[in-house]
């Protein structure tokens, strides 16, 4: 079997990434071809590349015959064997940390999948992960791979509702869970919510349930299964599964401008080249180093850089139960400090958080370690820039603002580590393999340096979403259609002089709330169930930690009761239709909302109002009723 080189595809000077981007542009299929001679295929590939931006459809690797997991696990045995794969920093910094090296973390995967097998789990079926962070949500990912299953991972914070929701639109036949999950002082019952979400999901056949907290737990008889129990019975050895390189990995449900989430395809072959190459360009890892990836295995961040691209190069990646404020706000420093972490990559919210406590908290340790220090999710702001770089850098650690999105599949705008020039607030150069454009208004490209525009992709990257599970035609009309022959990323930026681009932000009607999207379509469907609501209006606000708060504008039915109470029942509405993430910030209640005489909500207003400029909402003769802009006005929240 092929061992993993990362060294042949590591870019070591910005001079080097100028070359390769020149060359990735040129001759894309040679180019990626170049990189992905250092896999393990167990068939090559007749084409590299395929492609219609029309339809869409997008083929990497055409007929090559692979297995991720073997990629992960598998190709570096003979070699990495003895090198620790992961390891995991409970919630409790008094509970003792677990380690696993590539041989073991090679059995403990095969373990999980033949437990997947005897519950029936075959190629093609999907399996939904609801569990905390803890080193079997790792397994068990690798586990579908390893089997051909396709993996849906949903974040455990969000609600029974919206677990349900995910289950029943990918007719998954399998949930993992755990009797119970720990985050910071929370204790979050995480088998009751799933038993609540399969009330109303018919295709869930089995329930691995695995135990964390030890927690008694109903345990419903022939279809819920303790995991501990049904690993004892098979064995530690199961043979990866031959995919296609555009056989389905995984489905990853993100928000859109419409009610109802989408569910990302990522296909095998494309989505394992890009994160490989990117993880080990982007942080410039070298042999021995930790690498820290604080997000949950349950966004896009997670499944691309803490489990598959560290893997896929035969990276050490640190898992993290807990949260960055618990015990005490120094628990990021502390663990950098414990296992000598040489890449930190977390998301702005999270700097601005720790900030707001003060840097004496960072005053104990010594972060000696650090080689370089990446953001995620959103926007990051020059203050919070400048906090992460001097008070966790020290001065001397470059800083790579990522951009991308769960429908990229890996980092697309980035700095390499150290070698590329940094600015802050700007995410910087597109990787090799990544064209992006601005267009204006009418789809003209802008040329020129400092215009805003709408950021569009010219060209497939091996891992860009294949469709959105159940219903191609919104992946084209979400990503296809806006711009003929592009794939639009529903954001803002702009270019400098020297085409290094900064992205301003969401242009459609997604709300990114501490680097979580939320569709506002979505979250007024979710308050409109509230009796007392008759509509509701959402947007986004400026707020000092979260980037974006979410501003609610509810019409009442007309009723006694007292107005702190309906918004207590509106955000406990939300926590169960979403989760507690999408609850909102500020509520005010509205005579009505700003509407065009064909029905129209005039959002623009709303979200001039909400973002405090009540003097900017431009032109409003063409609403049905201008009174109420002033009623919204004079009630104005911020
Ligand atoms: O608006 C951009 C913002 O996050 C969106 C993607 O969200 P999601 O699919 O949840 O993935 C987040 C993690 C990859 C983008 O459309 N975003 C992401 N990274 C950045 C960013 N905005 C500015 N700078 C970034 N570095």
């Amino acid at each position: 079997m092929k061992q993993a080189r990362p060294e042949a595809y590591r870019i070591k000077s910005f001079e080097e990434y100028q070359e390769k981007y020149k060359e990735s542009i040129e001759n894309p299929e040679g180019f990626w071809a170049s990189v992905a001679e250092n896999f393990h295929w167990k068939k090559p590939w007749d084409r590299v590349l395929e492609w219609d931006f029309e339809k869409p459809e997008v083929k990497w690797f055409l007929n090559a015959k692979m297995n991720i997991s073997e990629n992960c696990l598998d190709r570096h045995l003979e070699n990495r064997g003895n090198k620790l794969a992961l390891i995991w920093e409970p919630n409790d910094p008094k509970e003792r940390f677990v380690r696993f090296t590539y041989r073991e973390l090679y059995h403990e995967v095969n373990r999980f999948a033949n437990v997947l097998k005897k519950n029936g789990i075959g190629k093609g079926d999907r399996v939904c992960l609801y569990m905390p962070m803890i080193p079997e949500l790792m397994i068990a990912t690798l586990a579908c791979a390893r089997i051909g299953a396709v993996h849906s991972i949903v974040f455990a914070g969000f609600s029974s509702t919206a677990l349900a929701d995910r289950i029943q639109d990918a007719s998954a036949r399998m949930v993992i869970t755990s009797d119970g999950m720990f985050r910071g002082a929370k204790e979050i019952p995480v088998k009751r919510i799933v038993d609540e979400a399969l009330e109303s999901c018919d295709s869930v056949e089995h329930v691995i349930v695995v135990q964390r907290t030890r927690w008694a737990v109903d345990m419903k008889e022939g279809r819920d299964k303790w995991y501990h129990v049904e690993a004892r019975e098979v064995s530690d050895e199961c043979p990866a599964e031959e995919m296609d390189s555009e056989d389905m990995l995984f489905i990853l449900y993100t928000s859109g401008s419409t009610g109802k989430p989408k569910g990302v395809v990522h296909s095998c072959g494309g989505y394992m080249v890009y994160t490989a190459y990117t993880f080990e360009n982007v942080f410039q890892y070298e042999e021995s180093d930790i690498f820290w990836c604080t997000a949950d295995i349950g966004w896009i961040t997670g499944h691309s850089y803490i489990v598959y691209g560290p893997l896929l190069n035969g990276a050490t990646t640190l898992m993290f139960e807990g949260v960055p404020t618990w015990p005490d706000p120094g628990r990021f420093w502390q663990i950098v400090d414990k296992f000598g972490v040489n890449q930190f990559y977390t998301a702005p919210t999270a700097i601005r958080a720790l900030m707001a406590y003060g840097e004496e908290h960072l005053y104990e340790y010594s972060l000696n370690s650090l080689k370089v220090l990446g953001t995620v999710g959103e926007p990051i702001n020059k203050e919070a820039w400048d906090w992460y770089h001097i008070h966790v850098g020290r001065n001397r650690c470059p800083i790579v603002d990522t951009w991308w999105q769960t429908e990229t599949g890996g980092i697309m705008i980035s700095g390499l580590g150290g070698l590329s020039p940094m600015k802050a607030t700007y995410a910087g150069y597109p990787l090799p393999g990544v064209l992006p454009k601005l267009l204006d208004e009418q789809g003209q490209e802008i040329r020129e340096a400092e215009r805003e525009g709408y950021l569009v992709i010219a060209r497939p990257w091996p891992s860009i979403l294949r469709t959105t599970y159940g219903d191609h035609e919104r992946c084209k009309l979400t990503y296809f259609s806006h711009f003929k022959g592009y794939y639009f990323t529903g954001d803002g930026a702009k270019r400098d002089k020297n085409g290094m681009y900064r992205i301003i932000g969401r242009v459609d009607d997604v709300i990114n709330v501490s680097g979580h999207r939320f569709g506002t379509a979505e979250i007024e469907n979710a308050i409109n169930k509230n009796p007392h609501v008759i509509e509701s209006a959402v947007t986004g606000y400026p707020h000092p930690i979260k980037g974006q708060g979410i501003y609610a504008y509810v019409v009442l039915r007309d009723s006694e009761e007292d107005e702190e109470n309906i918004r207590a029942a509106i955000r406990e509405t939300l926590i169960k239709e979403i989760g507690p993430i999408a609850k909102p910030d500020l509520i005010q209640f509205v005579p009505g909302l700003p509407k065009t005489r064909s029905g129209k909500i005039m959002r623009r207003i709303l979200r001039k109002i909400a973002e405090g400029e009540p003097g900017k909402l431009g032109d409003t003769s063409t609403l049905l009723d201008p009174a109420v802009v002033e009623e919204i006005v004079k009630g104005a929240l911020v």
